[in-house]
């Protein structure tokens, strides 16, 4: 028999895409993986259904218990879903900020939502989500807490990522977004095992700026799943560059990846500008899809042209 036990056995060894057209350097090449194609259409399927598994295989969450985490979109959408398939009723705590197709999406998957303030945004959305937790009993995910979070990225995003360029030559490089830090950390600290060379950037919006599923580190909230220790640096990205990258991949490669992706691209296609050579793998963490009301794949700007040499790399933080 060749079908799948469940919807679960679906999450991860997600496919890695060569992105031939979009390097600015024949050197390098710049690999995508397309975190899109897991069940709810984003990375955090991993570590929303590890964390789950885990917590119910240790006892911290009872067959039934009610289960609280604050989230700007895809981590609510991947605990509405693999939550209810385990028999958790849901809740998620989101800023007023959040896109509505996410909110849809919650509502689709029998979610239920607690707003916070626009202003507030995800750090005190973590403090109420812990507060209602506090309050009725309901089990704590905690995407920025959890070691989970990491280790999910280290045993699979990164493994997975090895073994696909094994023959290419290994990887010289990781670029992923931020939000809780999870991805960097786990697969950033994998990848440097295996070859202690590779360098690992990860992506933030410009303080202020809103970049969907990414947040600013100097926003004083430093995620306790993050460890900075295996960053060689951090890339600042604002909206127009994550935009049009964004249309750029869909554009040449026909990858219809979100706006972190757009972001990722851009650092990415910067960073390979600086590179003599090697291998350089990009995390598309979402789809476009909860981004169709956006502006998003509207060209707007001429932004869309090659964009070597139009800033100079200030937006790059070496450490
Ligand atoms: C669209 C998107 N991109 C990137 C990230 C960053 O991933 P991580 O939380 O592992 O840092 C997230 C989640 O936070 C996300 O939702």
């Amino acid at each position: 028999m060749k079908a799948f036990e469940s919807v679960r056995g679906l999450v991860g060894n997600t496919p890695l895409v060569e992105l031939r057209s979009l390097s600015p350097n024949p050197g390098v090449r710049l690999f995508a993986k397309l975190e899109a194609q897991n069940p709810t259409g984003s990375i955090k399927d991993r570590i929303v259904l590890r964390i789950l598994e885990s917590a119910r295989a240790s006892g911290a969450l009872a067959p039934g218990q009610a289960i609280v985490e604050a989230s700007t979109g895809n981590t609510g959408v991947a605990l509405a879903m693999f939550g209810r398939l385990m028999g958790h009723p849901v809740e998620v705590c989101v800023p007023e900020s959040v896109y509505p197709e996410i909110e849809q999406l919650l509502l689709v998957y029998g979610a239920g939502i607690r707003r916070v303030p626009r202003q507030a945004g995800i750090k005190s959305a973590r403090e109420v989500a812990k507060d209602i937790s506090r309050e009725t009993g309901a089990y704590y995910l905690g995407q920025f807490d959890s070691p989970e979070n990491a280790r999910t990225h280290y045993e699979t995003t990164a493994a997975e990522i090895l073994a696909d360029l094994a023959e290419a030559g290994g990887v010289h490089a990781l670029v992923a977004g931020m939000g809780t830090g999870g991805t960097v950390s786990g697969a950033g600290r994998r990848l440097k095992e295996a070859n202690p060379a590779c360098h690992i950037y990860g992506v933030e919006p410009r303080l202020g700026v809103h970049v969907q599923g990414l947040k600013s580190l100097e926003d004083g909230f430093i995620p306790p799943v993050l460890d900075e220790a295996v960053l060689d640096g951090k890339i600042l990205v604002g909206n127009r560059h994550a935009f049009s990258h964004a249309r750029r991949a869909m554009l040449a490669e026909g990858i219809f990846g979100g706006i972190s992706s757009g972001a990722v691209l851009h650092a990415g296609m910067r960073l390979a500008g600086r590179m003599t050579s090697g291998n350089v793998v990009l995390i598309f963490a979402d789809g476009g899809w909860k981004y169709l009301g956006t502006d998003l794949w509207r060209e707007d700007d001429g932004d869309d042209q090659p964009d070597d040499g139009e800033d100079p790399l200030d937006d790059i933080l070496w450490w």
